[in-house]
């Protein structure tokens, strides 16, 4: 079986944020178990959104880029349509391949072993979001 092809890194998407950027969102709003579309304002006009998918467990919060690695549209486009088992997995709307929550791989149909797009974040000790500056 070939190899996944690796995902595209985040800083090179459209509308990407600087490292350091506030996701002007704490941890606690966060619904425990749960995943939570965000849309970080980076001053590209309307429509420019870098869009998140912010994975909270406990304490942990895990940033995806809300791009399917199947055809690289969004796995949702809104909240009400965002379709996930909590702590377990993520699933795309459009032909439902499903991502494993601690690391965005596929697991299973045609883009088994690619993964979503990760975006690493730092947690301060007030519970605050922003892009980390290093790891990733
Ligand atoms: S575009 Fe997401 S599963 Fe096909």
């Amino acid at each position: 079986m070939p190899t996944p092809p690796a995902p595209p890194h985040w800083s090179a998407l459209p509308n990407a944020p600087a490292p350091g950027t506030a996701l002007l969102c704490q941890r606690d709003a966060l619904p425990d178990g749960q995943a939570t579309l965000w849309e970080l304002d980076t001053g590209g006009g309307p429509g420019a959104a870098f869009k998140l998918l912010l994975l909270r467990d406990g304490l942990v919060v895990t940033a995806f880029v809300n791009r399917c690695a199947h055809f690289g549209v969004p796995l949702a486009a809104k909240q009400s349509q965002l379709i996930f088992t909590p702590r377990v997995s993520i699933t795309c709307n459009v032909h439902y391949m499903r991502y494993r929550w601690s690391d965005g791989v596929c697991e299973a149909g045609e883009c088994a072993g690619e993964s979503l797009v990760p975006v690493p974040l730092h947690i301060a000790e007030d519970g605050a979001l922003r892009i980390a500056t290093s790891g990733g």
